[in-house]
């Protein structure tokens, strides 16, 4: 339990930060000699890893995109699922969101991921594709009625009023799909985020971390990998 501080001058953060040591705990190893070709089938063996490990939330990462001023911006998404065999990452957003509008302006997309149980981070960086409509609108389906109700309101991101007009929304959006269950946001999407890098960090409590990081010039060639320093 971290004590509130009762001043906030510079280095009482610090302080505290300085007291707790990320990653000072045992954490596993990771042998990179036993790694796989492709980097798609050890993502999907750290994610299992991370859910076997009852990491919270394993699924979300911080997903970076270029705005039109050339300055990055982030937020977490849920990864929806994994083509690991193409090193697709898939998600799903409002088109007519920031992120959309960042990504229809330049597709191009990296997706961190932490699992702190594990000491584990994976970055992904590469080009993005947007799904056919169809294939969108089959994901929205799958949906429970409450994030399909959120979706159908307006454009993500938008200014809202007060938060009793947005339930006032959200209560009409609910009627609606249930008056007609087929509705579709407009503009919700699929993502694949096709890699060209992907790098593998495994912290360890001595500092000894080994990363691994696969690269392919282009999303139809071939892997290679590289160990780099930590
Ligand atoms: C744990 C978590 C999961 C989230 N998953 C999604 C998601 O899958 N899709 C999405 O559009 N926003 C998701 N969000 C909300 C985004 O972080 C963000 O607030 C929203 O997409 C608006 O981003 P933008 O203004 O950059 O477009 C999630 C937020 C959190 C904290």
């Amino acid at each position: 339990m971290v004590e509130q501080p009762d001043g906030l001058g510079v280095g009482t953060v610090a302080g505290l930060l300085r007291e707790h040591p990320p990653m000072d705990r045992e954490l596993p190893g990771f042998d990179p000699a036993g790694a796989p070709a492709a980097p798609g089938p050890l993502f999907v063996r750290w994610l299992l890893g991370a859910l076997t490990a009852e990491v919270p939330d394993a699924q979300v990462g911080a997903l970076s995109t270029v705005d039109e001023d050339g300055l990055p911006d982030a937020r977490m998404l849920v990864l929806r699922d994994v083509d690991a065999d193409g090193a697709g990452w898939l998600f799903a957003a409002d088109a007519d969101s920031p992120k959309g509008r960042q990504l229809a302006a330049t597709p191009a997309a990296a997706w961190t991921f932490y699992w702190p149980q594990l000491g584990r981070q994976v970055r992904i960086r590469g080009t993005v594709e947007a799904a056919a409509p169809e294939l969108s609108a089959a994901e929205f389906l799958t949906r429970s009625p409450a994030a399909r109700a959120a979706a159908l309101g307006g454009p993500q991101s938008a200014p809202i009023g007060s938060l009793a007009a947005y339930d006032t929304e959200l209560t009409t959006a609910l009627a609606r799909l249930a008056d007609d269950p087929s509705l579709i946001a407009p503009g919700h999407t699929v993502y694949t985020l096709r890699a060209t890098a992907v790098e593998f960090w495994q912290g360890d409590r001595a500092r000894r971390h080994v990363r691994l990081r696969y690269d392919r010039p282009a999303p139809d060639a071939g892997w290679g990998s590289t160990l780099l320093r930590p």
